[in-house]
Protein backbone atom coordinates (compact mmCIF):
# COMPACT_ATOMS: atom_id res chain seq x y z
CA UNK A 1 0.00 0.00 0.00
CA UNK A 2 1.55 3.81 -1.23
CA UNK A 3 1.85 6.75 1.77
CA UNK A 4 -1.51 9.16 1.06
CA UNK A 5 -2.79 11.83 2.82
CA UNK A 6 -6.45 11.91 2.17
CA UNK A 7 -9.30 15.30 2.84
CA UNK A 8 -12.74 15.32 1.72
CA UNK A 9 -14.87 18.12 3.21
CA UNK A 10 -18.05 17.08 1.30
CA UNK A 11 -21.37 17.35 3.80
CA UNK A 12 -23.41 14.38 2.05
CA UNK A 13 -27.18 14.54 3.12
CA UNK A 14 -28.16 11.38 2.11
CA UNK A 15 -32.04 10.10 1.90
CA UNK A 16 -35.52 11.70 1.37
CA UNK A 17 -35.74 13.68 4.24
CA UNK A 18 -33.01 16.69 3.73
CA UNK A 19 -33.94 19.15 0.83
CA UNK A 20 -37.40 20.21 1.85
CA UNK A 21 -35.89 21.02 5.01
CA UNK A 22 -32.25 22.02 4.95
CA UNK A 23 -31.44 23.28 1.36
CA UNK A 24 -32.23 27.12 2.41
CA UNK A 25 -30.51 27.53 5.18
CA UNK A 26 -27.37 25.59 3.61
CA UNK A 27 -27.43 27.69 1.25
CA UNK A 28 -28.25 30.99 2.67
CA UNK A 29 -24.95 30.33 4.89
CA UNK A 30 -23.06 30.99 1.56
CA UNK A 31 -25.01 34.58 0.88
CA UNK A 32 -28.21 35.30 -1.31
CA UNK A 33 -27.22 35.36 -4.59
CA UNK A 34 -27.42 31.88 -6.10
CA UNK A 35 -26.46 30.87 -10.15
CA UNK A 36 -28.46 27.57 -10.77
CA UNK A 37 -27.33 25.44 -12.87
CA UNK A 38 -29.14 22.56 -14.69
CA UNK A 39 -29.35 20.49 -18.11
CA UNK A 40 -31.69 19.95 -20.68
CA UNK A 41 -35.91 19.21 -20.26
CA UNK A 42 -35.33 16.41 -17.48
CA UNK A 43 -35.53 19.06 -14.46
CA UNK A 44 -38.79 20.75 -15.33
CA UNK A 45 -40.53 17.20 -17.03
CA UNK A 46 -39.54 15.92 -13.32
CA UNK A 47 -41.06 18.70 -11.14
CA UNK A 48 -37.80 18.74 -9.51
CA UNK A 49 -37.33 22.62 -10.98
CA UNK A 50 -40.53 24.21 -9.17
CA UNK A 51 -39.54 22.40 -6.30
CA UNK A 52 -36.37 23.82 -5.90
CA UNK A 53 -37.12 27.16 -6.86
CA UNK A 54 -40.27 27.23 -4.54
CA UNK A 55 -37.66 26.29 -1.45
CA UNK A 56 -35.36 29.24 -2.75
CA UNK A 57 -37.93 31.83 -1.39
CA UNK A 58 -36.24 35.40 -1.17
CA UNK A 59 -33.10 34.55 -2.70
CA UNK A 60 -31.77 36.24 -5.92
CA UNK A 61 -31.39 33.79 -8.23
CA UNK A 62 -29.69 33.82 -11.61
CA UNK A 63 -30.02 30.83 -13.72
CA UNK A 64 -27.67 28.48 -15.96
CA UNK A 65 -29.92 26.22 -17.66
CA UNK A 66 -28.82 23.91 -20.90
CA UNK A 67 -25.93 22.09 -19.22
CA UNK A 68 -25.71 19.06 -22.05
CA UNK A 69 -24.40 15.26 -21.15
CA UNK A 70 -20.38 15.66 -22.07
CA UNK A 71 -20.63 20.02 -20.91
CA UNK A 72 -19.16 21.75 -23.28
CA UNK A 73 -16.77 24.70 -22.54
CA UNK A 74 -19.38 27.34 -23.84
CA UNK A 75 -21.26 26.88 -20.96
CA UNK A 76 -18.45 27.01 -18.48
CA UNK A 77 -17.78 30.55 -20.44
CA UNK A 78 -21.63 31.49 -20.08
CA UNK A 79 -21.22 30.40 -16.11
CA UNK A 80 -18.04 32.69 -15.51
CA UNK A 81 -19.74 35.78 -16.99
CA UNK A 82 -23.05 35.17 -15.22
CA UNK A 83 -20.98 34.31 -11.90
CA UNK A 84 -18.86 37.46 -12.24
CA UNK A 85 -22.16 39.85 -13.48
CA UNK A 86 -24.01 38.71 -10.51
CA UNK A 87 -21.57 38.58 -7.76
CA UNK A 88 -22.94 34.90 -6.90
CA UNK A 89 -22.42 33.39 -3.86
CA UNK A 90 -23.18 30.02 -4.14
CA UNK A 91 -23.56 27.92 -7.16
CA UNK A 92 -26.63 25.49 -6.64
CA UNK A 93 -26.18 22.41 -9.57
CA UNK A 94 -29.52 20.33 -9.87
CA UNK A 95 -28.62 17.18 -12.24
CA UNK A 96 -26.25 14.90 -12.89
CA UNK A 97 -22.38 14.25 -13.15
CA UNK A 98 -22.36 16.85 -16.54
CA UNK A 99 -24.10 19.79 -14.45
CA UNK A 100 -22.16 18.74 -11.48
CA UNK A 101 -18.87 19.02 -12.97
CA UNK A 102 -19.95 22.13 -15.09
CA UNK A 103 -20.73 23.93 -11.73
CA UNK A 104 -17.30 22.69 -10.16
CA UNK A 105 -15.35 24.96 -12.76
CA UNK A 106 -17.48 27.67 -13.10
CA UNK A 107 -16.70 27.97 -9.33
CA UNK A 108 -13.36 28.35 -9.93
CA UNK A 109 -14.14 30.61 -13.52
CA UNK A 110 -15.81 33.12 -11.10
CA UNK A 111 -12.19 33.98 -9.69
CA UNK A 112 -10.02 33.60 -13.01
CA UNK A 113 -9.87 36.68 -15.21
CA UNK A 114 -9.16 34.46 -18.50
CA UNK A 115 -10.49 31.67 -20.57
CA UNK A 116 -11.73 29.08 -18.39
CA UNK A 117 -10.38 26.42 -20.88
CA UNK A 118 -6.96 27.54 -19.55
CA UNK A 119 -8.41 26.03 -16.60
CA UNK A 120 -9.10 22.55 -17.85
CA UNK A 121 -5.80 21.98 -19.32
CA UNK A 122 -3.65 22.97 -16.91
CA UNK A 123 -5.90 22.62 -13.74
CA UNK A 124 -2.79 23.64 -11.36
CA UNK A 125 -4.30 26.94 -12.07
CA UNK A 126 -6.98 26.36 -10.50
CA UNK A 127 -4.84 24.85 -7.33
CA UNK A 128 -4.42 29.10 -7.10
CA UNK A 129 -7.36 30.13 -7.17
CA UNK A 130 -10.21 30.21 -4.72
CA UNK A 131 -13.60 28.33 -5.74
CA UNK A 132 -17.29 29.42 -5.00
CA UNK A 133 -18.93 26.91 -2.88
CA UNK A 134 -20.86 24.26 -5.04
CA UNK A 135 -23.76 22.51 -3.06
CA UNK A 136 -25.69 20.32 -5.74
CA UNK A 137 -28.85 17.87 -5.59
CA UNK A 138 -27.63 14.70 -7.74
CA UNK A 139 -30.63 13.24 -9.88
CA UNK A 140 -27.93 10.92 -11.39
CA UNK A 141 -25.95 8.13 -9.76
CA UNK A 142 -23.15 7.75 -11.98
CA UNK A 143 -19.91 9.73 -11.60
CA UNK A 144 -19.29 10.42 -7.71
CA UNK A 145 -18.22 13.96 -8.77
CA UNK A 146 -20.81 14.60 -6.02
CA UNK A 147 -18.20 14.04 -3.68
CA UNK A 148 -14.64 14.65 -5.61
CA UNK A 149 -12.72 16.98 -6.74
CA UNK A 150 -12.84 16.34 -10.93
CA UNK A 151 -14.91 17.77 -13.81
CA UNK A 152 -14.56 16.64 -17.11
CA UNK A 153 -15.04 19.46 -20.16
CA UNK A 154 -15.28 19.56 -23.67
CA UNK A 155 -14.63 21.48 -26.21
CA UNK A 156 -16.10 19.98 -29.50
CA UNK A 157 -14.33 22.51 -32.09
CA UNK A 158 -10.68 20.98 -31.10
CA UNK A 159 -12.13 17.72 -30.26
CA UNK A 160 -10.99 17.25 -26.86
CA UNK A 161 -12.58 16.34 -23.96
CA UNK A 162 -10.28 17.15 -21.21
CA UNK A 163 -10.02 15.89 -17.02
CA UNK A 164 -9.63 19.40 -14.35
CA UNK A 165 -9.06 18.36 -10.90
CA UNK A 166 -10.55 21.47 -8.35
CA UNK A 167 -8.82 22.76 -4.59
CA UNK A 168 -12.32 21.72 -3.47
CA UNK A 169 -15.37 18.59 -3.49
CA UNK A 170 -18.59 19.92 -3.34
CA UNK A 171 -19.58 21.98 -0.09
CA UNK A 172 -22.91 20.09 0.30
CA UNK A 173 -24.33 17.29 -1.65
CA UNK A 174 -28.12 16.26 -1.62
CA UNK A 175 -28.24 12.63 -2.02
CA UNK A 176 -31.93 11.54 -2.78
CA UNK A 177 -32.60 8.63 -4.42
CA UNK A 178 -35.86 8.89 -5.02
CA UNK A 179 -34.89 11.30 -7.33
CA UNK A 180 -33.50 8.94 -9.64
CA UNK A 181 -36.78 7.12 -10.19
CA UNK A 182 -37.16 8.93 -13.58
CA UNK A 183 -33.43 8.09 -14.91
CA UNK A 184 -34.36 6.09 -18.06
CA UNK A 185 -33.50 2.53 -18.54
CA UNK A 186 -30.99 3.73 -20.89
CA UNK A 187 -28.87 5.74 -18.38
CA UNK A 188 -29.12 3.98 -15.58
CA UNK A 189 -27.39 0.97 -17.16
CA UNK A 190 -24.71 3.95 -18.42
CA UNK A 191 -24.74 5.17 -14.37
CA UNK A 192 -24.14 1.31 -13.36
CA UNK A 193 -21.45 1.06 -15.90
CA UNK A 194 -19.56 4.02 -14.70
CA UNK A 195 -19.90 2.57 -11.54
CA UNK A 196 -17.94 -0.66 -12.00
CA UNK A 197 -15.76 0.82 -14.61
CA UNK A 198 -14.57 3.18 -11.37
CA UNK A 199 -14.12 0.51 -9.35
CA UNK A 200 -12.25 -1.92 -11.98
CA UNK A 201 -9.66 1.06 -12.34
CA UNK A 202 -8.53 1.30 -9.16
CA UNK A 203 -9.16 -2.77 -8.52
CA UNK A 204 -6.64 -3.15 -11.19
CA UNK A 205 -3.80 -2.30 -9.66
CA UNK A 206 -0.43 -3.56 -8.78
CA UNK A 207 0.24 -2.37 -5.01
CA UNK A 208 0.48 -5.04 -3.11
CA UNK A 209 -1.16 -6.15 -0.07
CA UNK A 210 -3.84 -2.86 -0.43
CA UNK A 211 -6.47 -5.43 0.79
CA UNK A 212 -8.71 -2.67 2.35
CA UNK A 213 -9.00 -1.03 -1.09
CA UNK A 214 -9.31 -4.40 -2.65
CA UNK A 215 -12.12 -5.43 -0.03
CA UNK A 216 -14.26 -2.46 -0.07
CA UNK A 217 -14.00 -2.61 -3.86
CA UNK A 218 -15.42 -6.18 -4.06
CA UNK A 219 -18.00 -5.21 -1.63
CA UNK A 220 -19.08 -2.13 -4.02
CA UNK A 221 -19.30 -4.43 -7.31
CA UNK A 222 -20.99 -6.96 -6.03
CA UNK A 223 -23.75 -4.33 -4.35
CA UNK A 224 -23.76 -2.88 -8.38
CA UNK A 225 -24.22 -6.05 -10.06
CA UNK A 226 -27.06 -6.84 -7.45
CA UNK A 227 -28.93 -3.90 -7.82
CA UNK A 228 -28.48 -2.60 -11.12
CA UNK A 229 -30.49 -5.29 -13.08
CA UNK A 230 -33.61 -4.15 -10.53
CA UNK A 231 -33.29 -0.23 -11.13
CA UNK A 232 -33.43 -1.45 -14.89
CA UNK A 233 -36.81 -3.41 -14.19
CA UNK A 234 -37.84 -1.49 -11.63
CA UNK A 235 -37.16 2.04 -11.79
CA UNK A 236 -38.75 3.13 -8.30
CA UNK A 237 -37.57 0.65 -6.31
CA UNK A 238 -36.13 2.64 -3.19
CA UNK A 239 -34.04 0.23 -2.06
CA UNK A 240 -32.22 -0.26 -5.91
CA UNK A 241 -31.51 3.61 -6.24
CA UNK A 242 -30.54 4.27 -3.34
CA UNK A 243 -27.82 1.16 -3.17
CA UNK A 244 -26.64 2.70 -6.55
CA UNK A 245 -26.35 5.93 -5.74
CA UNK A 246 -24.21 5.59 -2.43
CA UNK A 247 -22.35 3.64 -4.18
CA UNK A 248 -21.61 5.51 -6.67
CA UNK A 249 -20.56 8.23 -4.68
CA UNK A 250 -18.10 5.59 -2.80
CA UNK A 251 -16.76 4.51 -6.02
CA UNK A 252 -15.05 7.73 -6.70
CA UNK A 253 -14.90 9.93 -3.66
CA UNK A 254 -11.65 9.30 -3.42
CA UNK A 255 -11.39 6.31 -0.42
CA UNK A 256 -11.19 2.85 -2.13
CA UNK A 257 -8.78 4.45 -4.71
CA UNK A 258 -5.94 5.65 -1.56
CA UNK A 259 -2.77 3.44 -1.25
CA UNK A 260 -3.44 2.48 -5.01
CA UNK A 261 -0.24 2.61 -7.74
CA UNK A 262 -1.82 2.82 -11.31
CA UNK A 263 -3.24 5.44 -13.29
CA UNK A 264 -6.75 4.27 -15.35
CA UNK A 265 -6.47 3.07 -18.73
CA UNK A 266 -10.08 2.25 -19.72
CA UNK A 267 -11.08 6.21 -18.61
CA UNK A 268 -8.65 7.81 -20.91
CA UNK A 269 -9.52 5.28 -24.19
CA UNK A 270 -13.34 6.52 -23.32
CA UNK A 271 -13.14 10.13 -22.99
CA UNK A 272 -11.34 9.65 -26.74
CA UNK A 273 -14.79 8.36 -27.89
CA UNK A 274 -16.64 10.59 -26.57
CA UNK A 275 -14.33 13.99 -27.46
CA UNK A 276 -14.65 12.64 -31.17
CA UNK A 277 -18.07 11.11 -31.05
CA UNK A 278 -19.93 12.87 -28.36
CA UNK A 279 -21.20 9.14 -27.02
CA UNK A 280 -22.77 8.61 -23.67
CA UNK A 281 -19.35 8.07 -21.00
CA UNK A 282 -21.21 5.06 -19.98
CA UNK A 283 -22.17 3.51 -22.49
CA UNK A 284 -18.25 4.11 -23.71
CA UNK A 285 -17.33 2.43 -20.71
CA UNK A 286 -19.73 -0.16 -21.41
CA UNK A 287 -17.95 -1.05 -25.11
CA UNK A 288 -14.45 -0.80 -23.72
CA UNK A 289 -14.17 -2.67 -20.20
CA UNK A 290 -14.84 -6.57 -21.43
CA UNK A 291 -12.91 -5.85 -24.27
CA UNK A 292 -9.78 -4.30 -21.78
CA UNK A 293 -10.10 -7.50 -19.72
CA UNK A 294 -9.32 -9.05 -22.35
CA UNK A 295 -6.45 -7.36 -23.43
CA UNK A 296 -5.24 -7.40 -19.74
CA UNK A 297 -5.60 -11.10 -18.68
CA UNK A 298 -1.72 -12.35 -18.90
CA UNK A 299 0.49 -14.63 -16.97
CA UNK A 300 1.18 -11.94 -14.21
CA UNK A 301 -2.27 -10.27 -14.13
CA UNK A 302 -3.95 -13.98 -13.93
CA UNK A 303 -3.74 -14.12 -9.86
CA UNK A 304 -6.02 -10.45 -9.66
CA UNK A 305 -7.99 -12.05 -12.24
CA UNK A 306 -9.11 -15.15 -10.20
CA UNK A 307 -9.65 -13.06 -7.28
CA UNK A 308 -11.89 -11.13 -9.38
CA UNK A 309 -13.98 -14.07 -10.31
CA UNK A 310 -13.98 -15.59 -6.74
CA UNK A 311 -14.26 -12.68 -4.46
CA UNK A 312 -17.20 -10.35 -7.19
CA UNK A 313 -18.52 -13.14 -9.59
CA UNK A 314 -18.89 -16.41 -6.87
CA UNK A 315 -16.68 -18.43 -9.51
CA UNK A 316 -14.74 -22.05 -7.64
CA UNK A 317 -12.72 -24.08 -9.29
CA UNK A 318 -8.85 -24.23 -9.25
CA UNK A 319 -7.61 -23.26 -12.38
CA UNK A 320 -7.07 -19.44 -12.36
CA UNK A 321 -6.85 -19.26 -15.94
CA UNK A 322 -10.26 -20.24 -16.38
CA UNK A 323 -11.90 -18.10 -13.71
CA UNK A 324 -10.03 -15.04 -14.96
CA UNK A 325 -11.54 -15.82 -18.34
CA UNK A 326 -15.25 -16.59 -16.31
CA UNK A 327 -14.85 -13.23 -14.89
CA UNK A 328 -14.45 -11.77 -18.19
CA UNK A 329 -17.54 -13.06 -19.60
CA UNK A 330 -19.70 -12.25 -16.54
CA UNK A 331 -18.94 -8.59 -16.68
CA UNK A 332 -19.36 -8.87 -20.51
CA UNK A 333 -23.08 -10.96 -19.67
CA UNK A 334 -24.01 -8.30 -16.95
CA UNK A 335 -23.23 -5.20 -18.31
CA UNK A 336 -25.11 -6.61 -21.75
CA UNK A 337 -28.39 -7.60 -19.84
CA UNK A 338 -28.43 -4.06 -18.52
CA UNK A 339 -30.07 -3.42 -22.26
CA UNK A 340 -26.90 -1.25 -22.65
CA UNK A 341 -25.12 -1.17 -26.14
CA UNK A 342 -22.33 -3.53 -26.52
CA UNK A 343 -20.22 -2.18 -29.86
CA UNK A 344 -18.90 0.23 -31.00
CA UNK A 345 -21.32 0.32 -34.37
CA UNK A 346 -24.12 -0.43 -31.84
CA UNK A 347 -23.39 3.17 -31.02
CA UNK A 348 -22.98 3.87 -34.69
CA UNK A 349 -18.92 4.06 -34.67
CA UNK A 350 -18.58 1.94 -37.73
CA UNK A 351 -14.97 2.98 -39.22
CA UNK A 352 -11.95 2.89 -37.67
CA UNK A 353 -10.42 5.84 -39.41
CA UNK A 354 -10.02 8.21 -36.11
CA UNK A 355 -8.52 5.05 -34.21
CA UNK A 356 -5.00 6.16 -34.72
CA UNK A 357 -5.57 9.70 -33.27
CA UNK A 358 -7.48 8.65 -30.85
CA UNK A 359 -5.38 5.91 -29.41
CA UNK A 360 -2.14 8.52 -29.50
CA UNK A 361 -4.52 10.82 -27.58
CA UNK A 362 -5.28 8.32 -24.94
CA UNK A 363 -1.89 7.01 -24.71
CA UNK A 364 -0.12 10.19 -24.08
CA UNK A 365 -2.60 11.76 -22.03
CA UNK A 366 -3.15 8.67 -19.90
CA UNK A 367 0.35 7.80 -19.37
CA UNK A 368 -1.30 4.41 -20.36
CA UNK A 369 2.27 2.95 -21.50
CA UNK A 370 4.16 3.78 -18.69
CA UNK A 371 1.66 4.11 -15.95
CA UNK A 372 -1.20 1.56 -16.85
CA UNK A 373 -2.04 -1.41 -14.72
CA UNK A 374 -1.14 -3.32 -18.03
CA UNK A 375 1.24 -1.66 -20.41
CA UNK A 376 -1.14 0.18 -23.08
CA UNK A 377 0.53 0.80 -26.49
CA UNK A 378 -0.93 3.31 -29.25
CA UNK A 379 -0.85 -0.05 -31.33
CA UNK A 380 -2.75 -1.70 -28.55
CA UNK A 381 -4.79 0.89 -28.05
CA UNK A 382 -6.18 0.95 -31.68
CA UNK A 383 -6.57 -2.67 -31.12
CA UNK A 384 -9.03 -2.45 -28.07
CA UNK A 385 -10.94 -0.06 -30.21
CA UNK A 386 -11.03 -2.38 -33.16
CA UNK A 387 -12.51 -5.45 -31.28
CA UNK A 388 -14.74 -3.31 -29.75
O1 LIG B 1 -30.02 17.17 -19.48
P1 LIG B 1 -31.21 16.61 -18.80
O2 LIG B 1 -32.46 16.86 -19.52
O3 LIG B 1 -31.28 16.98 -17.36
O4 LIG B 1 -31.09 15.00 -18.85
C1 LIG B 1 -30.00 14.28 -18.31
C2 LIG B 1 -29.00 13.89 -19.39
O5 LIG B 1 -29.59 13.86 -20.65
C3 LIG B 1 -30.52 12.96 -17.84
N1 LIG B 1 -30.95 12.96 -16.45
C4 LIG B 1 -30.22 13.28 -15.35
N2 LIG B 1 -30.95 13.08 -14.24
C5 LIG B 1 -32.18 12.67 -14.65
C6 LIG B 1 -32.19 12.59 -16.04
N3 LIG B 1 -33.28 12.21 -16.74
C7 LIG B 1 -34.39 11.90 -16.06
N4 LIG B 1 -34.45 11.93 -14.70
C8 LIG B 1 -33.38 12.31 -13.96
N5 LIG B 1 -33.45 12.30 -12.62
O6 LIG B 1 -29.45 12.07 -17.97
C9 LIG B 1 -28.63 12.47 -19.07
C10 LIG B 1 -27.18 12.30 -18.70
O7 LIG B 1 -26.80 13.17 -17.68
P2 LIG B 1 -25.26 13.38 -17.31
O8 LIG B 1 -25.19 14.34 -16.20
O9 LIG B 1 -24.50 13.67 -18.55
O10 LIG B 1 -24.84 11.89 -16.84
P3 LIG B 1 -23.69 11.43 -15.87
O11 LIG B 1 -24.05 11.68 -14.46
O12 LIG B 1 -23.42 10.03 -16.27
O13 LIG B 1 -22.44 12.35 -16.21
C11 LIG B 1 -21.61 12.08 -17.30
C12 LIG B 1 -20.48 13.08 -17.39
O14 LIG B 1 -19.62 13.00 -16.23
C13 LIG B 1 -18.25 12.81 -16.65
C14 LIG B 1 -18.43 12.07 -17.95
O15 LIG B 1 -17.27 12.08 -18.74
C15 LIG B 1 -19.58 12.82 -18.59
O16 LIG B 1 -19.15 14.02 -19.15
N6 LIG B 1 -17.50 12.13 -15.60
C16 LIG B 1 -17.22 12.82 -14.48
C17 LIG B 1 -16.45 12.29 -13.47
C18 LIG B 1 -16.12 13.05 -12.24
N7 LIG B 1 -16.54 14.28 -12.11
O17 LIG B 1 -15.46 12.54 -11.36
C19 LIG B 1 -15.87 10.96 -13.57
C20 LIG B 1 -16.52 10.12 -14.59
O18 LIG B 1 -15.66 9.05 -14.92
C21 LIG B 1 -16.93 10.83 -15.83
O19 LIG B 1 -15.85 10.95 -16.75
ZN1 LIG C 1 -16.55 7.40 -15.41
Amino acid sequence: MLDFTFHNQTDIRFGRGHIDNELYDVLHQYGTNVLLVYGGHSLKQTGLYDRVLGLLKDLNVTELPGIEPNPKISSIREGQKLAKDHQIDVILAVGGGSVIDAAKVIASAAYYKGDPWDLVISPAKRQDLAQLPVVDILTLAATGSEMNFGSVISDPTIPQKKGTQGPNSPAVSFLDPTLTYTVPTRQTAAGASDIFSHLCEQYFDTAENNDVSKSMIEGLMRTVIKWAPIAVKEPENYDARANLMWAATMALNGIVGLGTVNHWTVHPLEHELSAQYDITHGIGLAILTPRWMKFALNEESKPLFARFARAVWDQYGYDDMELAENSIRRTHDWLKSLNSEMTLPDVGITDDSKFADMAKAAVAGGSLDTNAYVPVTEQDAIQIYRDS
